[in-house]
């Protein structure tokens, strides 16, 4: 498959890496192909494609988004033409002062890209964990795997990427319509509460799913 990668830093870079590695065309959408943030995504791959972002989205299949949310609405609006009709992973989070929603609570980050871009499907992905889970989410000694939630409206959009999600390791949770979004969002909330302030879980925690078959 055709990936293409907005942002590459802490989130975009590990899983652009893990994808190229799995045997995906993976192509960083380079606006400066001598960026620092291109140079340590190749130092990494010496695989990854580089390309500018109009081309690298243009030939690709399915789109990362792991920009600064901040970010999202300048790097998106360039590129609404190319991104029509194509899968948008959306791994951002809109985080307010202190560790509040960023766009309190009224809608998430999301459902704010999929209103820019109405005829791009958008699924939120790689988002309620830190970074440190993208570039390791081996845990050999659980019986379960971990667990990765995400959600969007478009079932066909939804199936590729929950494909993706399980080639790179995890059990996909598919948690539903792009309403769900705003909820995940609390949940990264609580993730960075919980590892990066309280410090009361290791950041190489991620949550997991157990379900009892019941007779009723
Ligand atoms: N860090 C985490 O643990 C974590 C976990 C889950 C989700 N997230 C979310 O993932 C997103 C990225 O976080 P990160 O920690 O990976 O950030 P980061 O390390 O700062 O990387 C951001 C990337 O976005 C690029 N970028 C910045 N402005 C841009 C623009 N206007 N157009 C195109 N590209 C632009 C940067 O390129 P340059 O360096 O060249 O500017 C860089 O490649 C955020 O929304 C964050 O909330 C973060």
């Amino acid at each position: 498959m055709k990936i293409a990668f907005i942002g590459y830093g802490n989130v975009g870079a590990p899983l652009a890496d893990h994808l190229q590695k799995l045997g995906h065309d993976v192509s960083l959408a380079a606006q400066d192909p001598q960026s620092d943030s291109v140079q340590k995504a190749l130092a990494r791959n010496q695989y990854l494609q580089v390309a500018s972002p109009k081309t690298a989205v243009e030939q690709a299949d399915v789109v990362f988004l792991a920009t600064p949310y901040q970010a999202n609405e300048a790097a998106l609006s360039a590129l609404a033409h190319e991104l029509k009709g194509k899968v948008l992973v959306d791994c951002t989070n809109p985080v307010g002062p202190n560790l509040t929603h960023g766009l309190n609570s009224t809608h998430s980050g999301s459902q704010a890209i999929q209103n820019l871009l109405p005829d791009t499907q958008v699924v939120k992905a790689f988002t309620i964990y830190g970074f440190e889970n993208f570039e390791d989410n081996a845990f050999p000694d659980s019986p379960v795997k971990p667990a990765m939630l995400y959600c969007g409206n478009d079932a066909t959009a939804k199936k590729t990427v929950g494909h993706l999600i399980e080639q790179l390791g995890w059990q996909a949770l598919d948690v539903g319509g792009l309403d769900q979004a705003l909820h995940l969002e609390h949940m990264t909330l609580l993730w960075i509460k919980m590892a990066r302030v309280n410090k009361t879980i290791s950041p190489h925690t991620v949550w997991a799913v157990l379900t009892k078959s019941c007779s009723n």
